[in-house]
């Protein structure tokens, strides 16, 4: 924690007590999201949050967060507040979060949390349109044919898009095939009994759907005047290269997507990963569309080690990336004991139920300090 925290807890906590809350309805009104004096500004008191130091990079930072992990922790606000710019929800923007069982589309749980992002000063991201998990089967299976199935799946493009505001969509995500030398997918091996639906099994073929995907999105974004990018988004892209080319050959060839993501759920043990990242980062700024990594995390058991790939991946998205072309880096999580990849992996930049920060946290600090020229 630095130097000026205590003062602005203090400060926090002395406004708490004297507003009652009744004129300024918070979301949630048990939790104190500290403001910052106005004269202390980074630039005089040198505090700077990891989100202002990658800002500085043209990074727009972020993290995922789930609706109780908000609820239960004091600390997420907090942090959210604190250090980012962007958030991605978990789960609660998926299919099966918004979609009913009869078809209708119920907004209110992802709605609250969107009033939340305000509270913290934070962009949202938008989590997704185009998946085979976590999709609201019980209503899709009762879809009498490929026709009724496709006006579906637009209504819910359409719906989705005229609903939230949001800086960029993950307009299909994990649409290529593992070990399939850039095929798209046709089964779906991950994640079977988490509500799986094969959309593209509709179509002709699962290109057809993602090109559907992609029009509509697109078609919606000129009905309602709204300029998100558009991703792509997949996994294992630095680990599987076909998968990566078939992605980026994909997108280079339709106009209607303007960005690509790697997940970038990543192991420690991956033998080589420095040179795959770069590889994936190269290979995704050649499509010449906004690149972004989406859902960051490093399962580990040596944290310092953890701590320097984090540096690393900062380092190499600087290097490679041109600044035109830098849709952001998100953490997929906050802290280790929500990760969805389990707190024995370690994974991310906070740890324990007090929010201690991990030394990839400082690693990343520092580096961005000195690359941007403030660590004197
Ligand atoms: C994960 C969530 O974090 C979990 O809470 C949920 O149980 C399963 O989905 N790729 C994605 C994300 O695109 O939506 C997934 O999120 C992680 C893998």
């Amino acid at each position: 924690m630095k130097n000026t925290s205590l003062p602005i807890l203090f400060c926090a906590c002395l406004m708490a007590a004297f507003s009652c809350g009744k004129d300024e309805p918070q979301s949630r009104p048990d939790v104190v999201i500290p403001t910052k004096p106005e004269n202390e500004t980074p630039e005089n008191t040198g505090d700077y949050s990891l989100g202002e130091l990658a800002a500085m990079q043209g990074i727009k930072l972020g993290a995922a967060f789930t609706y109780w992990e908000y609820r239960l922790n004091a600390q997420v606000p907090q942090i959210l507040t604190r250090e980012f710019d962007a958030v991605t929800f978990g789960n609660e923007m998926k299919h099966d979060a918004i979609v009913k069982a009869n078809g209708t589309m119920d907004f209110s749980t992802a709605d609250e949390m969107v009033r939340w992002t305000k509270d913290c000063g934070v962009e949202l991201f938008g989590h997704v349109l185009g998946w085979h998990s976590q999709q609201q089967t019980d209503y899709l299976n009762t879809l009498k044919d490929d026709a009724a199935v496709d006006e579906a799946f637009k209504n819910y493009v359409y719906g989705m898009m005229e609903h939230f505001d949001v800086y960029a969509w993950d307009v299909v995500n994990e649409t290529f095939a593992d070990g399939g030398n850039g095929a798209f997918r046709t089964v779906y091996t991950t994640q079977p009994a988490n509500h799986v639906y094969v959309w593209g099994s509709h179509y002709p073929s699962t290109k057809d759907w993602v090109d559907k995907a992609f029009q509509y999105a697109a078609d919606a974004c000129k009905k309602y005047g709204k300029t998100p990018v558009l991703y792509i988004n997949d996994y294992n892209l630095e680990t599987d290269p076909g998968k990566r080319n078939g992605l980026c050959d994909y997108a280079k060839n339709n106009p209607n997507v303007t960005g690509v993501a790697t997940q970038m759920h990543i192991d420690m043990a991956i033998p080589d990963l420095k040179n795959k990242i770069s590889e994936t980062l190269k290979a995704l700024v050649a499509t010449g569309k906004m690149v972004r990594i989406a859902e960051l995390d490093i399962k580990t058991q040596d944290i310092n080690a953890q701590a320097d790939m984090f540096r690393y991946i900062f380092e190499q998205y600087i290097a490679i990336v041109p600044a035109a072309q830098r849709g952001g880096i998100t953490f997929w999580g906050i802290n280790d004991k929500d990760s969805w990849v389990g707190e024995e992996n370690h994974p991310l930049l906070w740890m324990d139920s007090v929010y201690n920060k991990k030394p990839a946290y400082d690693e990343i600090y520092n580096f961005l300090l000195e690359l941007n020229g403030l660590n004197s």
